[in-house]
């Protein structure tokens, strides 16, 4: 039976009960290419949408332990679904987090979005972007905006993840941390070189998915 794997020393703050639509399936209801089938860890999503995972509990501790390293710091986050995601990122105390995703462009997605917010204790602190990346970030870096901690779970297709990054890189402050998900992807791969291209230090968590970090 599969079974969470959290590292030693790292932890995942309680917020299942945010998500009472979370429910583990096989991963066979999804049929993206890059997904590993063949790691035991529990593959959870909302059962509106079985086939868009959120990140797994490992991956989740990982997000969690990474952006406390920059709490009472601005966050950014591309790529947020239902808000399994944001809701680390606002536990782990960033002093604010821009989250940019499409959908909630749509009022009912919207409105359950921002109560996943509220009840994770970020409603004075995140401010919902329903517009896509690059161009949304490429407009709050130009309108004064600036990052210390970036999560990017968005657009993994082709070029996406790399525009993403290159899209964030002029706007971080001198000290910050990237973090993609789904590096297993060559596509999200690409992105995290992209950074390493520019001179940052970059690293593979072996996750189910695998996280990388720059
Ligand atoms: C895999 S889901 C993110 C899952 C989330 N990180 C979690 O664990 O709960 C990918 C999300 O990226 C969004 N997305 C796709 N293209 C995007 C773009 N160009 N800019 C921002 N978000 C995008 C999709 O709408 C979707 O919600």
């Amino acid at each position: 039976m599969a079974r969470d794997y959290v590292a030693d020393n790292l932890e995942t703050p309680n917020l299942d009960r945010l998500f009472p639509n979370m429910a583990e399936f096989d991963r066979s209801v999804s049929t993206w290419p890059w997904l590993r089938r063949d790691i035991d860890h529990p593959y959870r999503a909302d059962r509106r949408n079985p086939i868009v995972g959120f990140i797994n509990r490992d991956e989740a501790s990982i997000l969690y332990a990474s952006a406390r390293l920059f709490q009472g710091c601005a966050g950014l986050e591309i790529g947020a679904w239902r808000g399994w995601s944001t809701a680390h990122l606002i536990a782990s105390g960033l002093r604010s987090l821009d989250v940019v995703e499409p959908l909630l462009a749509d009022p009912a997605w919207r409105a359950e979005f921002e109560a996943v917010v509220r009840d994770a204790g970020g409603a004075e602190r995140t401010t919902l972007v329903p517009e896509t990346s690059p161009e949304a970030v490429v407009r709050l870096g130009e309108a004064g905006q600036r990052w210390s901690f970036v999560f990017i779970d968005g657009d993994h297709d082709g070029e996406g993840p790399t525009r993403d990054a290159l899209a964030c890189l002029p706007y971080f402050e001198p000290t910050g941390m990237v973090l993609f998900h789904d590096l297993v992807s060559p596509h999200v791969a690409k992105g995290l070189r992209a950074f390493e291209q520019a001179g940052w230090r970059v690293m593979a968590y072996q996750t189910a998915q695998m996280v990388g970090v720059a």
